[in-house]
């Protein structure tokens, strides 16, 4: 199967290493690759693993085209404020009958519904398995191994700067200290400021939303306030209660829609929720005939997400014949 990657930072770079190691199991074949500053890369016949790339092609249509391709993986920076260019380059590569999977949280926190269904429209598959928990599975538990089971909400500690923040100021470090070092981990996006103010929280729990709660919504319509006013004295004081501080996303069904949010929460050291620590994530699923259960997932990195991403490649190669125009 031939992929043009749109995007080639460090979840490509990444996904290029898995697809060359996994070659002999997993035929894919990367026809292009498009940058912003890079340049672009193209060949039909493949490229090698160090592609040599030339001037910017002139358009996301003119890649597409140059690539050759039928997997389009979407993999360029998050505008958490409105999920361009990433949204236009979906739709490019479904004008094209092209499937699309994407790491980029924005398209699927500002127009998942109707993205999903101009794909379903076009009988090609769209994927997004990275997008809110690295390649832990996510959406596509809900696709393969939970028939007939409705979600009715979930809730989750799925920001890392927030954690790193927390557990800096419990060792004594400041607020800035543990900013520091979750910038140092590579790990905060805009700095930091989008993680601490529940924005990066704010956009995943949208993201979930919308996709297993069919929501409808944006980071902005998701009732959120941060950690950023937390301070070591306040935390010292909650510590010495035997608890501790999570940024937290909720949401649930209620009769006339959908209750999102993102607060931070005074939590029990021993509640499930607070367990993870530094980059580790957990979700939690409310269900109707399965209880609640979960994911949890160990300090991912980019390695894990550039899985989430093939574990979407294979399923297109897998689903996409299946996919037929509604
Ligand atoms: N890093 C992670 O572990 C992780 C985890 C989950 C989700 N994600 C999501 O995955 C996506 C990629 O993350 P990353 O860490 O790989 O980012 P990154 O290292 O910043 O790379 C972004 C890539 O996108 C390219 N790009 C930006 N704007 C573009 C445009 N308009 N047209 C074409 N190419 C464009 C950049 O080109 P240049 O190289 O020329 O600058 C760069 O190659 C993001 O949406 C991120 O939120 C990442």
């Amino acid at each position: 199967m031939k992929l043009a990657l749109i995007g080639y930072g460090n979840v490509g770079r990444a996904l290029g290493r898995l697809i060359a190691n996994q070659r002999r199991e997993f035929p894919f074949s990367i026809t292009g690759i498009h940058t912003l500053r890079h340049g672009t890369a193209a060949d039909p016949n493949g490229l090698g693993s160090e592609p040599e790339f030339g001037p910017r092609a002139g358009s996301i249509e003119e890649f597409l085209d140059a690539a050759g391709a039928e997997v389009a993986v979407e993999l360029t920076t998050l505008d958490p404020t409105s999920g361009e260019p990433a949204i236009s380059h979906i739709r490019a590569a479904f004008a094209r009958g092209m499937h699309v999977v994407t790491a980029n949280k924005g398209p699927i926190t500002h127009a998942y519904a109707d993205l999903r269904d101009v794909a379903a429209r076009a009988g090609v598959v769209f994927r997004f398995e990275s997008a809110v928990m690295d390649g832990a599975p996510v959406f596509n538990l809900w696709r393969h191994t939970m028939p007939g089971v409705r979600v009715l909400g979930f809730v989750g500690a799925l920001n890392s700067t927030s954690k790193v923040v927390v557990e800096t100021m419990e060792r004594g470090g400041s607020f800035e200290d543990g900013l520091a070092a979750a910038r140092a981990m590579g790990i905060t996006e805009a700095g930091g400021a989008f993680d601490v103010e529940g924005w990066d929280s704010a956009a995943k729990t949208a993201a979930l939303a919308n996709v297993l709660l069919d929501a409808r919504t944006t980071p902005q319509q998701v009732s959120t306030r941060g950690i950023a006013r937390l301070t070591p004295e306040r935390l010292a004081a909650i510590n010495r209660q035997g608890k501790t501080v999570r940024l937290i996303s909720r949401a649930r069904r209620t009769g006339s829609g959908v209750s999102a949010r993102v607060r931070a929460e005074v939590l029990d050291r021993a509640d499930i929720l607070a367990a993870p620590q530094g980059t580790s994530n957990i979700l939690l699923f409310h269900t109707d005939l399965m209880g609640t259960f979960g994911t949890v997932s160990i300090d991912p990195g980019v390695e894990q997400t550039a899985y989430g991403v093939f574990s979407d490649l294979v399923s297109c190669g897998a689903d996409g014949d299946a996919a037929t125009p509604g």
